[in-house]
């Protein structure tokens, strides 16, 4: 696939196709952590993610594939065998066209544009610090698209863990997705199931189900990344109004 991690598309033995990052991506090993508690965080807060799965990988069948490689640099070395990230294709990719980008005009076609407001709120709270992505696709005899919000590995800054906010990261490259919004109440739903969501227990659950290899076993790093999501929660609405006050205006009609 395209893209920074050098993720490769894969068929799983669930007759699923999953889009699978691996631990020796050239970006960092740690942004498996991010996708998978990141995107199992954004199911559970009610957003459109892909069904996310941790996928296990035979040495074998890197043996046996001349394309599970990592290209780094000028050297290329086998993909790493072993627990992987993947993350579902929506449907068969013969079958199933997924676009990276829509025109504006096709964006009104959009049957749930509405959750990127849900996806700022989001991305201001785990400090998503790339640009909004997201994927776009027709289900069967569906004339309207579905967006679904992926690549959450530089949540939480990357490999960093240290959230250094800025007004302008997490937005999406298009305005015309916020139209939407018209005020805070546009993010309020969201950032009051968040509050809830770090309450409740489920950041613990989330982690426990993350592999250990990716993170090297440094419980004390993954205990205070999910501490400081706790503690951001209440400047959720300021972190909102200083992107909306920002030079750029991403709400075009939150007058
Ligand atoms: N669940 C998915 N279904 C279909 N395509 C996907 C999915 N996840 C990622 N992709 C495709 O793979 C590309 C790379 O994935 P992404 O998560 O953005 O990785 P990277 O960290 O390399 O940018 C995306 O641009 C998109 O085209
Ligand atoms: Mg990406």
């Amino acid at each position: 696939m395209r893209g920074g991690a050098q993720s490769h598309l894969m068929r799983c033995n669930d007759g699923e196709y999953y889009v699978v990052k691996f631990r020796n991506n050239p970006q960092h090993q740690r942004v498996l952590v991010n996708e998978l508690l990141g995107t199992k965080l954004a199911e559970h807060l009610g957003l459109p993610v892909p069904p996310v799965r941790v996928v296990e990988v035979r040495q074998e069948l890197i043996e046996n594939t001349a394309e599970l490689v990592m290209q780094v640099g000028n050297a290329r070395e086998p993909c790493s065998a072993g627990r992987q990230f993947g993350s579902r294709y929506p449907g068969k990719p013969a079958e199933t066209a997924v676009h990276d980008f829509l025109p504006d005009e096709q964006l009104d076609d959009v049957e749930n544009l509405g959750a990127f407001a849900g996806m700022y709120a989001f991305d201001k709270w785990t400090c998503n610090t790339n640009g909004r992505q997201a994927i776009f696709f027709r289900g069967p005899g569906s004339a309207r698209y579905q967006a679904w919000m992926i690549d959450q590995g530089f949540c939480f800054n990357a490999q960093n863990w240290d959230f250094p906010d800025a007004p302008l990261r997490g937005l999406y490259a298009r305005a015309r997705v916020y139209d939407g919004v018209r005020g805070m109440d546009a993010f309020e739903p969201w950032t009051a199931r968040m509050k809830r969501t770090s309450e409740d227990g489920t950041l613990d659950q989330m982690a426990s189900a993350v592999p250990l290899e990716w993170y090297d076993g440094d419980l004390d790093a993954l205990f205070a990344l999910l501490e400081r999501l706790v503690r951001r929660v209440a400047r959720l609405p300021d972190l909102i109004l200083e992107a909306r006050n920002s030079y750029r205006r991403p709400f075009r009609n939150w007058t």
